[in-house]
């Protein structure tokens, strides 16, 4: 009980902190706690938290860039490219927006720097919907007329490669081999996307089999911290699963496999669900801003598009005749390698400082009696065996991308909590993600997501609509500890999420 009350008291201070600083410094945020916490607190190590729990707790500088009055000021232009909307105008500020595109800015899918929300349809407008389309052939290998990531969006006179008013969201009910009910009696309910896309929407042509699937978003503060980690202890953390017997993805950690950065330089994937990414620098944000806005910049001079929209394009007698080109000539345009770069390099410098520079909320009451208890219970159950709780970053030398190397904050030697092993698992569950492999998400700072975001869902298509049902949607190898969790009393089970909020 004490130590809840200093705690409650320290974040008071910090937030009286924040008040008196706000009158001389616009909305500078308190990194430095004035009473001395355990290091579980400082979720992103010493360089990397930010000890602030308001709704913008997951847009805050690190110390890190706040020790630098250049990085700062670097920090606020990058953001405004997160923030702001790109335009379809050729020049200006935050120009290039087309010919096609997924969303006109990050923030649309990434709302209050969050994961986005469960939505009921997919329309690439509506507030919060940070689904991607998974448009995948019966070997679940994407479908090659498509890119990875369907764009809905088109500039006039062009066509969207999916029409949106022909996709179809239904979430259906499932009932688990339980019966959706606990030990205890305790029932609840789970539900789960089925998304159809119109042959009829599609602009290019499509295999005579397809299926979708929705990805959403991941909260991405603290993706510096995650950069810092050294490829060798997450190839580790891969042995040490495999020793435990684990089936675990093993054709990624084939140095074959590994993901080029742009100096030919390889590395085991650690971002996205897929692990599709090995750096930050060279990972989904550093691509999201070429790719989800088809804004080209000097080492992306070409657009986002697939040669079968090009083709699709370029026949269309309505496109031919608006635009006054012939078919050679807008194929030729579309497929450009060669395009002037719209966002400049010094642009996309402080976009990357912004993006490695964000941190990771502090925990939260981790002195309270049933927080602690639900900590146990935790670690218990064996969650931590995939969602493990700290990691030591290493010396953070980062080299690979010439343009934005020696520019960016820098994380050695932290110790952080991102309660994740940063390996790919299947938890078995219906329409479940394209392949079925998932990397495990990390828990760190998730607790804030409503105050944040205004949406607590969870999972990769945010089919589990709070803690509870994330956990009860767990098979695989993570079934045991999913039965633990059953098995325990329902102040337990409550404990556990509290737990999960704080961290
Ligand atoms: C169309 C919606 C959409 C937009 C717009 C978008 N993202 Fe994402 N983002 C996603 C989805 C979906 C994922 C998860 C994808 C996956 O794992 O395959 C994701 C994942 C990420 C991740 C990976 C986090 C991790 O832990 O692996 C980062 C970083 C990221 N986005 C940054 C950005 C940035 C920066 C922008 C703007 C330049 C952006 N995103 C725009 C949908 C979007
Ligand atoms: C075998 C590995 C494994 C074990 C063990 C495991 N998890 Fe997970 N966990 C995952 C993976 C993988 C995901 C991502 C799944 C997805 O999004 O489809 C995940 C996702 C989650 C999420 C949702 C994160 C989000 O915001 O989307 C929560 C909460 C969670 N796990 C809690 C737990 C708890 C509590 C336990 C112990 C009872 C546990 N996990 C045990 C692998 C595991």
């Amino acid at each position: 009980m004490k130590g809840k009350i200093t705690e409650k008291i320290m974040y008071m201070l910090c937030a009286l902190c924040i008040t008196l600083t706000a009158c001389k410094n616009d909305d500078a945020p308190i990194n430095t706690p004035v009473k001395e916490l355990s290091e579980e607190y400082y979720t992103g190590g010493q360089l990397g938290t930010a000890f602030n729990a308001t709704p913008f707790a997951y847009e805050q500088p690190t110390p890190a860039v706040e020790a630098s009055e250049t990085m700062m000021l670097q920090f606020k232009y990058g953001e405004a490219f997160f923030e702001n909307d790109f335009t379809t105008n050729t020049t200006g500020v935050r120009s290039g927006l087309g010919p096609v595109s997924l969303r006109s800015s990050c923030i649309d899918c990434h709302p209050g720097y969050g994961h986005g929300k469960r939505m009921e349809r997919y329309r690439a407008n509506d507030y919060g919907n940070g689904y991607l389309l998974v448009v995948t052939d019966e070997n679940d290998n994407y479908v090659s007329q498509l890119t990875g990531m369907p764009q809905t969006q088109a500039v006039y006179p062009y066509l969207p490669p999916i029409d949106e008013s022909g996709i179809h969201l239904e979430w259906k009910n499932h009932t688990d081999e339980y019966g959706n009910r606990f030990p205890d009696g305790e029932t609840y309910s789970l539900i789960y996307p089925e998304v159809t896309i119109d042959r009829e929407a599609c602009n290019v042509p499509m295999p005579a089999f397809y299926k979708v699937r929705l990805e959403a978003t991941i909260g991405f503060y603290g993706g510096g911290l995650i950069d810092a980690i050294d490829d060798d202890s997450i190839i580790a953390q891969y042995n040490r699963e495999k020793e435990r017997g684990f089936t675990l993805n093993d054709a990624k950690y084939l140095p074959e496999n590994y993901i080029a950065e742009v100096d030919g330089t390889r590395h085991p994937g650690r971002y996205t669900y897929g692990l599709s990414r090995g750096t930050l620098q060279n990972g989904p944000g550093a691509n999201a801003i070429w790719n989800i806005t088809n804004v080209t910049r000097s080492d992306r001079r070409k657009h986002y598009i697939t040669a079968a929209y090009a083709t699709a394009m370029s026949q269309n007698a309505n496109i031919q005749t608006t635009l006054g080109k012939t078919e050679q000539e807008i194929y030729n345009g579309l497929m450009s390698q060669d395009l002037p770069a719209e966002l400049s390099d010094e642009d996309y410098i402080d976009f990357m400082v912004w993006h490695r520079g964000l941190a990771v909320p502090a925990a939260r009451n981790l002195d309270d009696p049933t927080v602690k208890r639900g900590k146990e219970k935790f670690y218990e159950m064996g969650c931590i065996a995939c969602h493990r709780p700290s990691w030591t970053t290493g010396a953070d030398n980062y080299s690979g991308d010439p343009i934005v190397q020696g520019h960016l904050p820098r994380y050695p030697h932290q110790k952080i909590w991102p309660y994740s092993d940063f390996l790919q698992h299947r938890l078995d569950m219906v329409n479940n993600i394209r392949t079925g492999w998932c990397r495990t998400t990390p828990l760190w700072g998730r607790g804030l997501s409503e105050t944040c975001t205004g949406a607590g869902d969870h999972l990769h298509d945010m089919r589990a609509r709070n803690y509870n049902e994330a956990i009860l949607w767990h098979g695989g190898d993570a079934k045991t500890a999913k039965e633990k969790y059953r098995a325990l009393p329902k102040t337990d089970r409550d404990a556990v999420v509290k737990f999960l909020e704080s961290i």
